[in-house]
């Protein structure tokens, strides 16, 4: 692939016409990828879940990463290190993935690396990072409590996660199974945790300070968290300027 960042305007707005976009991106002033996730909704997530780290100075990785919006959000915002993720969505011969963060990668000129790696094959080898950022996946798993334990084990900090929830109203930690293709007619969607059930599953896996808020556009039917290791709050969090709840540390 010839260097995006030297495309004429008219040439990457065809190459980013010839892609399926989740994130839309401003890539060049007046050219923004047409995403199913709108500008607004992802400046709303963005500025959520970054006001639950301190984000200067921090390793990190975002693992789903997609199109890459918020490993760049990250290394816009300070982060030391920036590795991005994704296997499925990469690889898939519709949406082509990893084509569409290299190009963004490209034209915004963003040190940030890429590595081709599904969640489920995940281990401490990959290295230990200060942030985890692991949205929009957890009910994209079949097995995602697995998945939870791999995240433990990468993360040396704080866990961010932005799931799809469900059983809102039941105060037991449960989870509610969609087979098949019954949640949205996506057969990629298999759990929808409730609150409850996300924060014995962080407790449960080591992590000791655990912030919660509702997604800031779609309410409780997302929600966010912010699963601190022993020490790392003092080191890694707040400034939670945000409406977040503390779940294990009510302020
Ligand atoms: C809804 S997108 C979230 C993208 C981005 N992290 C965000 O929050 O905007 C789901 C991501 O999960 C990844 N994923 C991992 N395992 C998956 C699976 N088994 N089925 C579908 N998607 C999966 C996809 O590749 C994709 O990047």
């Amino acid at each position: 692939m010839s260097d995006a960042a030297s495309f004429s305007d008219d040439e990457l707005r065809a190459r980013i016409a010839s892609y399926t976009w989740f994130h839309s991106m401003t890539l060049r002033p007046g050219i923004v990828t047409p995403g199913k996730k709108t500008v607004e909704t992802l400046a709303a997530e963005e500025d959520a879940l970054f006001s639950a780290v301190r984000i200067k100075g921090a390793s990190v990785v975002d693992v789903g990463a997609w199109n890459g919006y918020f490993s760049f959000a990250a290394k816009r915002r300070g982060a030391a290190s920036v590795l991005a993720t994704d296997h499925f969505i990469w690889k898939h011969p519709d949406y082509r993935g990893r084509e569409t963060i290299e190009l963004a990668r490209q034209v915004l000129g963003a040190d940030i690396s890429l590595l081709d790696v599904d969640p489920t094959a995940m281990t401490a080898k990959l290295g230990r990072f200060d942030v985890v950022m692991f949205l929009g996946v957890f009910y994209h798993l079949f097995d995602p409590i697995d998945v939870m334990k791999r995240m433990r084990a990468i993360t040396s900090g704080v866990l961010l996660i932005e799931t799809h929830q469900d059983a809102l109203e039941q105060p037991r930690p449960m989870m509610v199974f969609y087979p098949g293709s019954t949640l949205e007619r996506d057969p990629t969607n298999w759990w929808g945790p409730n609150p409850p059930l996300m924060l014995y599953l962080l407790l449960e896996l080591g992590f000791e300070r655990i912030e919660y808020r509702n997604h800031p556009v779609m309410g409780p039917s997302r929600g966010i968290y912010a699963a601190f290791l022993p020490g790392a709050y003092e080191r890694l969090g707040g400034p939670f300027d945000a409406p977040w709840i503390g779940m294990t540390h009510p302020r």
